[in-house]
């Protein structure tokens, strides 16, 4: 087997990259004697095809989450999403009450956007998530109040790779009279997403977890019954007059191209990951003292899907997380979140799910993806065989 070229890349929940066939796609709409037009020039017809070539991909993003395209909102990425459809929603809906529930785990773009809803004078839950990163239906129902208007739980986990089941939490903020939103940025691809069947109001996607584009984005926002989104960036009026600014073609065309190559590479893709998995698992189980933070299915039963297989968050115990961080620098990989990196705190998402802090030091997310190769995999369970067993071994006495 060849070497692989260095370094390994095993961050793909941090970013994907652009497939070349998206990249293609893209670059269709840039220079001089291609499709550069704003798509809302209504005054030629180089704006209405720029126009039809948003539809087109506001149709496959529609097509990837069973959702109808006039739903698709777009923005630069699922952060804008998330703020969108939980401020825009909460400050839309003050009639209805101004409590929001969610948990302790979620992405940042959530988090962060509640404690902002928080300083304007809406109420959050924050709910707990179990140690395998999920939120029970009972538990939402034990937080839900008369004038809850808004739920907000993440379908997968970032870190985790934990896999919630949003069907079940949706039809409990239902129950209520609230709605639902779920962040889908590191579902898609990964699990089955069907906005009708899973009953869900809201849902944030992002092209560059699924080998498209970064900064670009979209909010699923459910017409019928209609859900009220006020605008957070205000301008020309559109996307129906809840996002402002000149589309950008490329970006959109590229998020279409590939949700649409997901939707025709999900069985394959998901069987080249869960091969991949599989083989990390199996050279993992020669090291000491190596924990799994993401739930896998219980030696019972093997077919219970707990986690998306691209994910798996390790933790060595004894052995800092970013000393092997450093000592591992031929194989890209994260300590956590990836906005995160630079701190050394714990990760929240660990803690939030009771691991001890020690561990939670040592812990490391090894993410993989379409591009991955066993190879990849091998080589890289070299290099950490190698290096846990180098940072454990007692330092050697000084000669006399
Ligand atoms: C679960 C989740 N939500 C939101 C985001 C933010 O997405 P974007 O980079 O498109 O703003 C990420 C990416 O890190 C994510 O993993």
């Amino acid at each position: 087997m060849t070497t692989p070229s260095l370094p390994i890349y095993l961050d793909y929940a941090a970013t994907t990259p652009v497939d070349a066939r998206v990249a293609e796609v893209m670059q269709r709409y840039l220079t001089v004697d291609q499709l550069f037009a704003n798509p809302a020039s209504r005054s030629h017809m180089l704006g209405w095809q720029a126009e039809q070539v948003i539809e087109q991909a506001r149709r496959q993003v529609a097509d990837a989450i069973g959702a109808d395209p006039r739903e698709i909102v777009w923005t630069s990425g699922a952060t804008e999403a998330d703020n969108l459809a939980l401020i825009g929603f909460m400050r839309a809906n003050r009639e209805r009450g101004l409590h929001l529930v969610t948990s302790t785990i979620e992405h940042k773009a959530v988090v962060d956007t509640a404690h902002a809803l928080e300083k304007e004078g809406f109420e959050v839950t924050w709910l707990t998530p179990g140690q395998d990163g999920c939120i029970q239906p009972d538990q939402l129902r034990a937080a839900m109040r008369d004038d809850t208007a808004l739920v907000s739980l993440m379908a997968v986990n970032n870190e985790l790779g934990s896999i919630n089941d949003i069907a079940a939490l949706a039809a409990v903020a239902h129950e209520f009279g609230a709605a639902f939103h779920t962040d889908a940025a590191q579902a898609v691809g990964r699990i089955p997403l069907d906005v009708v069947a899973q009953q869900i109001d809201l849902m944030s996607l992002s092209a560059h977890k699924t080998y498209g584009p970064k900064g670009v984005g979209a909010l699923y926002v459910k017409r019928h019954p209609d859900i009220r989104v006020e605008a957070l960036i205000h301008g020309g009026g559109h996307e129906r007059g809840m996002r402002s600014g000149t589309l950008p073609t490329h970006q959109i065309a590229g998020m279409g191209e590939a949700f649409a190559l997901m939707q025709q590479q999900y069985d394959e893709d998901n069987a080249h990951i869960t091969r991949l998995q599989q083989r990390f698992l199996r050279g993992l189980e020669g090291v000491e003292g190596v924990f799994s933070n993401t739930p896998l299915a219980s030696a019972e039963n093997r077919t219970e899907k707990r986690a998306v297989p691209n994910i798996l968050n390790v933790a060595f115990e004894g052995v800092d997380g970013e000393s092997l961080l450093m000592a591992l620098r031929d194989v890209a990989v994260s300590t956590g979140s990836a906005c995160n990196s630079a701190s050394v705190d714990p990760s929240y998402v660990l803690l939030g799910i009771g691991t001890p802090r020690a561990l939670a030091l040592s812990s490391l997310r090894f993410s993989f993806g379409r591009f991955t190769t066993e190879a990849e995999i091998d080589h890289a369970l070299m290099l950490i065989h190698h290096t846990v067993s180098g940072l454990r071994s007692p330092p050697r006495q000084a000669a006399d």
